[in-house]
């Protein structure tokens, strides 16, 4: 079996001695000796399988049929992602890498955020030219919108190959420079668009100044929840006092799928961020996708808040 593999397993379960086998007779207890060494056994189900032919054929008056979910262990810290791949639990940049290469970037979107058009004049405080920060920012329109709007945008990514694709497809031509202070970090440069090809918690005011404004999509919910509290300090350090940062999350039952996207709370982002900034949930609703249908979850929700610097 692959390590991401599932076996359904159905029993019998009746008493031997009214019926000789086959079928032979497996309980529960059996199927734990068998497969809980190397697997997990998840027992889904008893369900009543006695028939009029158990009962006169067999002479039973009882017979159950037992299912079993039966998956391999997984050596520690490795889930199954959401493309049925074993990965590690918490993603590397380099990881990310990776899955631009594979076309593992489920995440992109094909048009400008819809929250981002919505609540462009909260994010910018009505200001016509402001200076956006974009945080992992893979090869997202919503930068190219928010030029066109006539902003100044600088992204942080670590991928080089979206980096790439953005300027290409947008039919842009790049200025790309070492950046000084930030080993192995390059600047894409073209227009009122930056990106910084780096990783992110190597990025630093000190290299690229402070901002009026934050857009995170895709971008709190994707760090390794154990990085959360330091790319949420991080975020803090960048933005001017009067500055605002628009953050979309979503939720659902992280039971059913291992992140990224990692289930993000109204709570989880109260405590982020509560101690330093006011919060306001501009909007909560359905956020339910053909994705997340096809990951195998029933619901989730999209929030988006606005956050502004206590005084
Ligand atoms: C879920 S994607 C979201 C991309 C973008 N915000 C969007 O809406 O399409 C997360 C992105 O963060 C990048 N990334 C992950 N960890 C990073 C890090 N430590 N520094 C910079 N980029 C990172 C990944 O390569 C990926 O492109």
């Amino acid at each position: 079996m692959k390590l991401s593999g599932c076996y359904l397993l159905n029993t019998l379960e009746y008493d031997q001695s009214k019926h000789a086998p086959p079928p032979h007779s497996i309980p529960p207890s059996s199927v734990q000796d068998i497969y809980g060494g190397n697997f997990d056994v998840r027992h889904l189900e008893t369900a009543d399988g006695l028939t009029e032919r158990h009962k006169k054929g067999w002479g039973l008056s009882s017979l159950h049929e037992h299912y079993y979910l039966i998956t391999p262990k997984l050596p520690e810290g490795k889930v199954v992602n959401k493309y049925g791949e074993v990965e590690k639990l918490a993603l590397t940049p380099e990881d990310w890498q990776v899955r631009w290469g594979k076309g593992h970037t489920g995440f992109h979107k094909s048009a400008v955020n819809s929250s981002l058009q919505k609540y462009v004049g909260e994010l910018t405080g009505g200001r016509s030219e402001v200076r956006v920060l974009v945080p992992l920012c893979g090869k997202s329109l919503d930068m190219i919108w928010l030029v066109n709007q006539g902003h100044t945008v600088v992204g942080v990514e670590f991928a080089e190959q979206p980096v790439k694709e953005l300027f290409q497809e947008n039919d842009m031509t790049p200025i790309v420079s070492d950046v000084p202070g930030l080993p192995n970090g390059k600047l894409y440069q073209g227009g009122k668009l930056s990106v910084y090809c780096c990783d992110f918690f190597h990025f630093t005011s000190a290299v690229a100044g402070q901002f009026d404004a934050v857009w995170d999509r895709a971008s709190l919910i994707a760090i390794n929840i154990s990085d959360r509290e330091r790319y949420a300090a991080s975020i803090t350090s960048f933005l001017k006092p009067d500055g605002h940062y628009l953050l979309e999350t979503v939720e659902y039952d992280q039971n059913k799928m291992n992140g990224p996207p990692y289930s993000t709370s109204a709570q989880v982002v109260e405590q982020l961020y509560g101690a330093k900034w006011n919060i306001q949930q501009l909007e909560t609703g359905d956020g339910m996708t053909d994705n997340a249908r096809k990951w195998g979850l029933q619901w989730m929700t999209k929030n988006v808040h606005l956050l502004s610097l206590k005084p």
